[in-house]
C-alpha cells in the first residue's frame, strides 16, 4: 500500500484546518481506511483532540504530532507510506513556516478549509500562490507526480454577507471549490470536547456534510474503500 497524502492548509489562522483534518480522517477510519493524521501545529489540537477519546472508544485513525521536527517531519511520512491507505498533514497556520511548502512538494491533494468571510477571501490568494508554486517546482524537478488541489468551504454561514464573500472568492479563485459545504454547527465542537468525529452522536446534517466531502475527496484521489465497507 502506497498512502495518498492529503495536505490540509491555508496560512490563515482559525478557518478549520484541524476540523477538516480531523472529521475527514476519522470519518475515512471509519469506513475501513487506514489513516494517519500528522499534527504539524505547535499548538498540537489534532493529538490533543484524539486524546480526549474514551478509552472505549479510540479515535478511529491514528493521530500524532511532528510539530518540533519542522521540515524534517518528512522523514517520519516516508515511514508510513507503506502502513497506511490515507496520510493527512494538518498544517499550522503561521505564514513563515516552512511546513505548508515542504507538505505541498509531496502531496496528492492540498485540501484548503476556507470560511466565506473577506478575511478568509482575501488570504486564499496566498494559499492558492503556494499550489501553484510546488506544481512548478514538481514540474521542474520531475518528482512528486500531480498535485491536487480543492478548497472546503467551512463554518457556512446563511446570510447575505455570507454569498457576497463567496462570490469574491469565486471571482478571485483559480482552484476548484468542492461542492460538499460544511456548516457552522455545534455538533463540531461538541466531537472535539468528546476526542470523536459528528457521526459518533448519530446521523445529522453535521455528519452528512463530512461524509459528503470525505466521498468526493476519495473520488478526487480515486481511493477505494475495503469490500464490505461502505458510504451507502
Ligand atoms: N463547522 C464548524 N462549526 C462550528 N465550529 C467550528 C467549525 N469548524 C471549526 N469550528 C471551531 O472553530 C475554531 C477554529 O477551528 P480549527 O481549530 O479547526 O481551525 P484551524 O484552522 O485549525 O485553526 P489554527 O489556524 O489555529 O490551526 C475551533 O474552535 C473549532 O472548534
Ligand atoms: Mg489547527
Amino acid at each position: 500500500m502506497t498512502a495518498k497524502v492529503i495536505t490540509v492548509f491555508n496560512q490563515k489562522g482559525g478557518c478549520a484546518k484541524t476540523m477538516t483534518s480531523m472529521q475527514l480522517s476519522g470519518t475515512l477510519g471509519l469506513w475501513g481506511l487506514k489513516v494517519y493524521v500528522v499534527d504539524m501545529d505547535p499548538q498540537n489540537t489534532a493529538a490533543l483532540w484524539a486524546l480526549q477519546a474514551q478509552q472505549d472508544s479510540e479515535f478511529p485513525a491514528t493521530v500524532h504530532s511532528y510539530a518540533p521536527l519542522k521540515a524534517a517531519f518528512l522523514n517520519k511520512v516516508e515511514t508510513l507510506m507503506d502502513k497506511f491507505d490515507v496520510i493527512i498533514i494538518d498544517c499550522p497556520p503561521a505564514i513563515e513556516s516552512p511546513v505548508p511548502w515542504t507538505s505541498l512538494l509531496i502531496a496528492d491533494l492540498a485540501l484548503i478549509p476556507v470560511v466565506p468571510v473577506m478575511d478568509n477571501v482575501w488570504a486564499s490568494k496566498v494559499a492558492e500562490d503556494l499550489v501553484i508554486k510546488a506544481r512548478e517546482e514538481r514540474a521542474a524537478n520531475g518528482v512528486g507526480g500531480e498535485l491536487k488541489a480543492a478548497y472546503l468551504l467551512s463554518m457556512v454561514r446563511k446570510g447575505k454577507v455570507f454569498d457576497v464573500c463567496l462570490d469574491a472568492l469565486k471571482q478571485g479563485i483559480h482552484l476548484p471549490i468542492l461542492s460538499a459545504r460544511i456548516g457552522m454547527r455545534n455538533a463540531f465542537p461538541e466531537s472535539q470536547l468528546f476526542g470523536c468525529v459528528v457521526s459518533a452522536f448519530g446521523k445529522s446534517t453535521a455528519s452528512g456534510e463530512v461524509e459528503s466531502a470525505a466521498r468526493e475527496i476519495l473520488k478526487l484521489l480515486d481511493i477505494k474503500l475495503p469490500k464490505k465497507q461502505g458510504t451507502k
